[in-house]
């Protein structure tokens, strides 16, 4: 009978051959958060530490790829053949909202720099629309012109915010710079996105946006300290040049108000010396003194992110401490 351990109690259980982890601690009578028992609600979330498991088919929305490369399982879907370790999850490590397909109205657009506007909407759903800072939804401007942007605003404000940049010969960020007009309808799927603010998390944090990935950095930035977290919370914001930079006066305003905050625009081309010059995981690498008990969120162009993440991983941080957005460009979108 293979023994099962919950690493975070230290509570050894039996398990039967081929029981799942969920099953095996429910008939123990040990508490192990679930929802839908069959691998596609995510509920059921927790690490790997070892052990000898068969895991079976679950939904992608339950467990990502990035999130299993990561150690994490569904314990409902994952059977136990031999002597396993696992970890639950600290409470608030997973977040589920209902995702929602909403009318939305534009109310307001604004050039934050030559080439990123700012897009404000307004849902005209019933209810609240209940999200996590740092996430992202699918927006829909035309029919069939669909894609992913981050919310810049913080939970519970009234409006939504976007920050969307324009790519040379992209479809959606082209029609947003050049005919996105206020009260027009936009169609918004979501939330979506495993890279939201952790509430539990009380030590320093660690903040890195490329471009318009400031977006669901800021929504983060904003929330953490309005919730008074105490730890120094620390900010890299990487452009190319001081034309690119945008919402300083924000950022300036939040470190002379929260005197654990501060931060660094790094221009990786800069033309005069006001500013730091060089790539962000470079200004990063140089100030970097130790990751302990550090948590690092990460949005940007997809180079950003991995340098970012190849950085943090070299000085130890681990991948659950590194929650990341990549702005990939998602294969086959119209
Ligand atoms: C999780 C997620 C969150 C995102 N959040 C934001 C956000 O908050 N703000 C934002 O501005 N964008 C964000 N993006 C990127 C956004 O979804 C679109 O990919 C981007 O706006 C380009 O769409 P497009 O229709 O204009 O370009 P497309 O017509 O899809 O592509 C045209 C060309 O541009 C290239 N390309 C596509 N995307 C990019 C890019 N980001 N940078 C450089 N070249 C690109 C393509 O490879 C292609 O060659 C996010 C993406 C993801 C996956
Ligand atoms: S309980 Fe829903 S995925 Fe496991």
């Amino acid at each position: 009978m293979p023994l099962l351990t919950l690493a975070d109690s230290g509570e050894t259980l039996d398990a039967l051959d081929g029981e799942t982890v969920l099953d095996a601690a429910r008939r123990a009578g040990v508490y192990f958060s679930h929802s839908c028992l069959a691998g596609n609600c995510g509920a059921c979330k927790c690490e790997l530490v070892d052990g000898d498991v068969n895991e079976l088919e679950h939904s992608e929305f339950a467990l990502t790829d990035e999130e299993h490369a990561t150690g994490l399982i569904l314990a409902c879907r994952t059977q136990v053949w031999g002597d396993t370790t696992v970890k639950r999850l600290p409470e608030g490590e997973i977040v589920m909202h209902p995702s929602r397909v909403l009318p939305c109205r534009v109310e307001r657009l604004e050039w934050l720099t030559h080439d990123i506007r700012s897009v404000h909407l307004r849902h005209d759903g019933r209810g609240e629309f209940f999200f996590s800072a740092g996430q992202y939804v699918s927006l829909e401007f035309i029919p069939g012109l669909e894609r992913q942007y981050s919310m810049a605003s913080i939970p519970g404000e009234g409006l939504l915010e976007f920050h969307v940049r324009k790519v040379p010969g992209g479809r959606a960020s082209t029609h947003v710079a050049e005919q996105l007009a206020v009260g027009d309808q936009v169609t918004l799927r979501g939330p979506m996105g495993t890279s939201y603010l952790r509430d539990y998390h009380e030590g320093p944090v660690l903040l890195m946006a490329g471009g318009s990935g400031l977006a669901p950095i800021q929504s983060i930035l904003r929330l953490l300290l309005d919730r008074g977290h105490r730890a120094p919370v620390r900010l890299y914001f990487g452009v190319r040049a001081e034309r690119d930079v945008y919402n300083a006066t924000l950022l300036d305003q939040l470190a002379a108000s929260h005197p654990q905050f501060s931060y660094d625009i790094v221009l990786s081309d800069p033309a005069d010396g006001t500013r730091r010059g060089g790539f962000l995981h470079e200004a990063v690498a140089t100030d970097l003194a130790t990751v302990t008990g550090l948590k690092a969120y990460l949005a940007g162009p997809p180079p950003m992110v991995e340098a970012a993440t190849t950085l943090l991983r070299s000085r130890g941080l681990g991948l659950r401490d590194i929650h990341a957005d990549a702005f990939y460009d998602q294969p086959g979108s119209a």
